[in-house]
């Protein structure tokens, strides 16, 4: 695999928007997240739909993404999603498209292969959350990859140190939303199960206070999509 890109020549592609530039240098550099997300897709070669991709970072932290592989993101907040075409444009990621999508009432149509959602099923409603993984599945390609992170509601210190970072998120105007819900840990993996999906479950949080976890999922051999 191609090394990762470093986080300033990263970071510089988001220029002139300085808070972007500089929320990209210390998200790289601080959360695990890029690193954890580039082992659960090494060797997987589908297309990869980022679902509440923000700024398009994911595109830019995992070598061939872009440029060898499909990249679709999107993201309810059109300033982001115009900050990530601008920023792609200028890194040269010349295979990614990037759209405006709320992902609470719509789902980007004809996506075939893998699917990433990190740090945004918070922001929907248990029905809703619901709906998207349910659409997810059925997109799956059979050797696709499902890679979530996500706080998980442990009722410990950890997952309130992430729902206040998320309303603060929220208050300073950083998010367009507050968080609604967290999923628990056993009833994702229930979730996930009964869309025909195994999975597996391990913290992502790093040197961070919060209560992140990544959660793989893969369609189970011999069983269909929806
Ligand atoms: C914490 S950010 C994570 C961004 C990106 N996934 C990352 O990890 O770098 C959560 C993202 O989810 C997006 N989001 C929240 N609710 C959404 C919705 N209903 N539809 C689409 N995107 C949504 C927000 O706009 C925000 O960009």
């Amino acid at each position: 695999m191609n090394p990762s890109p470093a986080a300033a020549d990263i970071a510089r592609a988001f220029l002139p928007h300085r808070y972007h530039y500089w929320y990209a240098r210390s998200k790289l550099a601080s959360d695990p997240l890029y690193g954890g997300v580039r082992q659960a897709l090494a060797g997987c070669r589908n297309p990869l739909l980022d679902l509440g991709c923000g700024i398009g970072l994911l595109a830019h932290a995992v070598p061939g993404l872009g440029s060898d592989i499909d990249y679709v993101g999107v993201d309810n907040d059109a300033d982001k999603i115009a900050s990530a075409r601008s920023a792609a444009q200028r890194a040269g990621l010349l295979r990614v498209r990037f759209e405006v999508v709320d992902l609470a009432t719509q789902f980007p149509a004809d996506h075939r292969g893998s699917v990433t959602i990190l740090d945004m099923l918070q922001f929907l409603t248990p029905a809703a959350r619901t709906a998207l993984l349910t659409r997810v599945a059925a997109c799956l390609a059979p050797d696709g990859r499902l890679v979530i992170r996500s706080g998980l509601a442990d009722g410990n210190w950890r997952s309130r140190v992430t729902r206040g970072a998320d309303h603060l998120a929220c208050g300073l105007g950083w998010m367009n939303a507050a968080p609604r819900t967290y999923p628990t840990r056993a009833g994702l993996a229930a979730e996930l199960a009964a869309l025909g999906l195994d999975s597996d479950i391990r913290p992502l949080w790093g040197r961070t206070p919060f209560n992140n976890w990544l959660v793989r999922a893969w369609r189970r051999p011999g069983h269909a999509p929806a």
